[in-house]
C-alpha cells in the first residue's frame, strides 16, 4: 500500500484531510471536486475516482480524478445506476463478468461504488475504478461509505 501505509491508516487519513478541507464549506461541488482529488491522491491502484448525482432516472457526472468519463448513466443499469436501484454499495472485482457494466475507460477491471444516501434517500454515488482486477474489498467500501455519510453531511443542496 502507498508509503507503506495499510488499508485502514490510508481510509483514517483519507477521512482526516475531507473533515478538513470541508469544514467551512458547504458547497457540494467544492466538496465534491476535494473529496475526489484526496481519494486520487491517497488510494493506490485507481485509474478513476469521482461523484454522480442523481437527477430523476439520470446519474450525472459530477466531480472527478482521471480520463474523461460517460456524462450520463441510468438508474438500473451498469454498475452506478444497479448500485442506485438496490440501495447498496457494490463491489466488483472484474467489471467484464458484470451484465449491463458501462465501460468508460476499458482500461478499468474492478470498480466500486458507493451510494450517497441522506437518511434513506440516494442523491448519487461515489464511484472508483481500478486497472487491477479484485482491488476493491470490505475495507474499501467501509472506507468510502464513511467518506460518502461526511460528505453528505458537510454539503448543503446536493441535487
Ligand atoms: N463503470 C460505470 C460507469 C462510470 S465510469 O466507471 C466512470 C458503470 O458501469 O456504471
Amino acid at each position: 500500500m502507498r508509503g507503506g501505509m495499510d488499508k485502514a491508516e490510508i481510509y483514517s487519513k483519507l477521512e482526516d484531510e475531507a473533515r478538513s478541507r470541508a469544514s467551512g464549506e458547504r458547497n457540494p461541488i467544492a466538496n465534491a471536486a476535494n473529496f475526489a482529488a484526496l481519494m486520487w491522491a491517497l488510494l493506490p491502484d485507481i485509474n478513476w475516482a469521482g461523484f454522480y448525482f442523481k437527477k430523476g432516472r439520470w446519474l450525472v457526472l459530477g466531480p472527478f480524478m482521471g480520463k474523461p468519463a460517460c456524462t450520463r448513466l441510468q438508474v438500473g443499469l451498469g454498475v452506478c445506476g444497479t448500485a442506485v436501484a438496490q440501495s447498496q454499495t457494490l463491489i466488483v472485482p472484474d467489471v467484464h463478468n458484470f451484465a449491463g457494466h458501462v465501460a468508460c475507460d476499458i482500461t478499468s477491471n474492478s470498480e466500486l461504488v458507493v451510494p450517497l444516501f441522506k437518511y434513506s434517500t440516494i442523491l448519487g454515488v461515489i464511484d472508483i475504478d481500478s486497472p487491477l482486477l479484485g482491488r476493491f474489498d470490505e475495507a474499501d467500501a467501509k472506507g468510502i461509505e464513511s467518506l460518502a455519510r461526511l460528505f453528505i453531511l458537510r454539503s448543503d443542496d446536493v441535487t
